[in-house]
């Protein structure tokens, strides 16, 4: 089968496509034809070999996490046919959905949303999830509370957006001056351009600030949160972990997502894409063969929504 792998790491220029054996499948896994996949910043990280504890350092890698695909192998599965249109996201370090064929535990998937192409529901599972987990599991945000979302045009803001809509709360976003309307467009009550405004300089108070983009940190939020506000970074590191264990002697809270796919959180997104009150936002659809240039792209930190692979 075709598959993107890295041959080192690297720059770009380090992503091939190969011929790879077809992947063998273990008790509880089923057999995927990938449709699609998305790119995340977590796949330039790895090829940088920024995460390489995780990884290892063994070539060749492949490279993906997110996918939407048929199942094509069963394999025993009670939850799905062959045939079945599903999307999900792989946990764990051992990316491989840009490829024609993946094998992935039933428990990271769910049925595809019928209203969308393989290429808008490949984006939707790890931006998807980290948004959910991270707004309405650690945020708990509820109706009525504001929140700040940092980061707010990108792939987990776009959909942070329309989730904390869904939970009924009152959203102010920080974005570029060019994305204030399309921000708008998704649910924000409130846009501010980081060009013009510095959102540590504002006098609102928020019950969640989610910095998805990961340029702020507790320390330089707090004055901005109500009493138990709760600040949520996408971004791990030694500080973030340090104010996690502040937690228990403070009202504030400081967390870090780290996303998990899990087939209840899919169910989730599946039903509110299924009632067009999520829509995906795909930004550039590039073909396998041109990984490198998708994966570049992601790296100018400009994407607009999600950027996906099409496998032909
Ligand atoms: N911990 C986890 O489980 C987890 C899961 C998912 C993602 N993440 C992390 O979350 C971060 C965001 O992921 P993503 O997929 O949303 O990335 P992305 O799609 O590549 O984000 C691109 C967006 O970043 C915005 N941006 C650029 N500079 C900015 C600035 N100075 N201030 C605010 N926004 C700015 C851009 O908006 P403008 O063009 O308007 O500036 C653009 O729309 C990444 O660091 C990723 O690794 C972590």
């Amino acid at each position: 089968m075709k598959a993107a792998i890295i041959t080192k790491f690297g720059k770009p220029d380090v992503i091939e496509i190969t011929d790879l054996p077809q992947p063998k499948l273990k008790k509880g896994e089923v057999l995927i034809q990938v449709k699609a996949a998305a790119l995340n910043p977590k796949d330039i990280l790895i090829r940088k070999g920024k995460f390489k504890i995780a990884t290892g350092s063994k070539f060749p890698m492949q490279i993906g996490h997110d996918l939407a695909g048929m199942v094509v192998d069963s394999n025993g599965s009670t939850m799905f046919k062959n045939g079945a249109e599903v999307f999900g996201m792989i946990n764990g370090w051992s990316p491989r959905t840009c490829a024609e064929f993946l094998h992935v535990s039933e428990k990271e998937l769910y049925w595809k949303p019928q209203n969308l192409s393989f290429e808008d529901a490949a984006g939707i599972p790890l931006a998807g999830q980290t948004a959910l987990q991270a707004i309405r599991d650690m945020g708990n945000l509820k109706p009525n509370q504001k929140i700040c979302i940092n980061g707010a045009s990108g792939g987990v803001g776009t959909l942070a957006i329309q989730i904390s809509k869904i939970l009924g709360g009152y959203i102010t976003t920080v974005s570029s001056g060019r994305n204030l309307e399309f921000c708008h467009s998704l649910g924000a009550d409130k846009m501010i351009d980081y060009s013009k405004e510095k959102i540590t300089e504002s006098d609102q108070k928020f019950d969640v600030f989610f910095d998805v983009f990961g340029n702020y940190s507790f320390p330089k939020t707090k004055h901005l949160l109500t009493k138990k506000g709760i600040y949520i970074s996408t971004v791990p590191g030694g500080k973030i972990i340090i104010e996690q264990l502040k937690n228990p002697f403070r009202r504030q809270k400081a967390k870090l997502v780290v996303v998990k796919s899990k087939s209840q959180n899919l169910k989730w997104l599946y039903e509110k894409i299924e009632t067009n009150l999520i829509k995906p936002v795909t930004d550039k659809v590039f073909p396998l063969g041109e990984i490198r240039a998708a994966q570049a792209y992601i790296e100018t930190k400009r994407a607009k929504g999600k950027v996906i692979i099409k496998i032909e």
